[in-house]
């Protein structure tokens, strides 16, 4: 049986057509329009070009949002001008099979649990480090979705008192200290402070502003600033790795998203982060860290295996 994912990102909307294995047969990637009538249009216009050249029995779709326990609705999304807004129906008014709205994150998680980094173990924790900061928690095997759908909202823990407001109309959550814009704000900061942000300041000054990615190849090159950057983001992360520990005690973490793409160089400071701020560190079983494998495809692939599927 063959399902589509489509997973809405801040810049792209990438689709497939997913078979049970997770396998992807076709794929396509178009820019994500900005109007939410356009976007909406260009979901189904993807999934219909799908269901023309194949039998699908059903579409999930992932967005970056709070949504419903019926998987129809997007009750708030931090980072986008969604407010309850009813995704399932204005898809299924363009796709004749049934359609699913995943989280995001959740979306990715389940994939990596299925099909990549974490398909040895039963209790696994996604965060990914994005535009925002996402959860997902996997529980005895099972995708853990709380009272109303919205559980794992994992980056908007509140990380510290009074901290920078954040687009969830809270202040101090994690998203505000872990996330790919966590990354560049310090790496803006230690660009201004001279010293180690020489680099960074001389990239500002040459491109206008200082990008993740740019980040990313300054701290593989090894310039102390950008890896200072880095360091403080993934002990943002490894701290509140920690605090979900005692609550979850996950066999595995799971980090993605763009800032996942510097693997150990990241994955070194989160652990140790994580250590120091583990409970009963030392006498205790801890979990491992890994990064996700499915990189740009778990979105999809995770939206499409949830997608028809009860719960
Ligand atoms: C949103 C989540 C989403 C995450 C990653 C957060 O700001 O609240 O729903 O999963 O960003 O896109
Ligand atoms: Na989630
Ligand atoms: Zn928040």
């Amino acid at each position: 049986m063959l399902k589509v994912g489509i997973d809405i990102g801040g810049t792209k909307i990438a689709g497939g057509v997913v078979d049970p294995d997770g396998r992807i047969l076709e794929k396509l990637r178009v820019d994500t329009p900005v109007d939410t009538a356009a976007l909406a249009a260009a979901v189904i216009d993807m999934a219909r070009h799908f269901a023309a050249g194949h039998e699908i029995a059903a579409v999930g779709v992932a967005a970056a949002g709070f949504i419903d326990r019926d998987r129809a609705t997007v009750i708030h999304a931090p980072n986008i001008a969604w407010r309850n807004e009813p995704l399932k129906a204005t898809l299924e008014a363009g796709i004749e099979v049934p359609v699913a709205i995943e989280n995001d994150a959740n979306a990715a998680g389940w994939a990596e649990f299925r099909f990549g980094a974490g398909r040895d173990v039963d209790n696994m924790v996604m965060l990914t480090m994005g535009t925002g900061v996402g959860g997902a928690i996997v529980l005895d095997g099972e995708l853990f979705r709380g009272g109303h759908g919205i559980a794992a909202e994992l980056g908007h823990t509140r990380f510290t008192r009074d901290g920078l407001p954040c687009g969830c109309g809270q202040n101090g959550c994690l998203e505000q200290y872990a996330s790919g814009r966590a990354l560049q704000r310090e790496a803006n900061a230690i660009a201004d402070g001279g010293g180690i942000g020489r680099a960074l300041a001389a990239l500002r000054e040459e491109k206008g502003s200082i990008s993740g990615p740019a980040v990313s190849r300054l701290v593989l090159a090894g310039d102390p600033g950008a890896t200072e950057a880095l360091r403080r983001v993934a002990t943002a992360l490894g701290e509140a790795c920690g605090g979900f520990q005692a609550v979850l005690d996950p066999e595995l973490f799971v980090i993605g998203g763009g800032v996942a793409q510097l693997g150990e160089d990241l994955l070194a400071p989160v652990r140790l982060a994580y250590e120091t701020s583990l409970p009963g560190y030392g006498d205790r079983p801890v979990a491992e860290f890994a990064i996700a494998q499915l990189v740009n495809d778990a979105g999809l692939i995770g939206a499409a295996d949830l997608a028809g599927a009860e719960g």
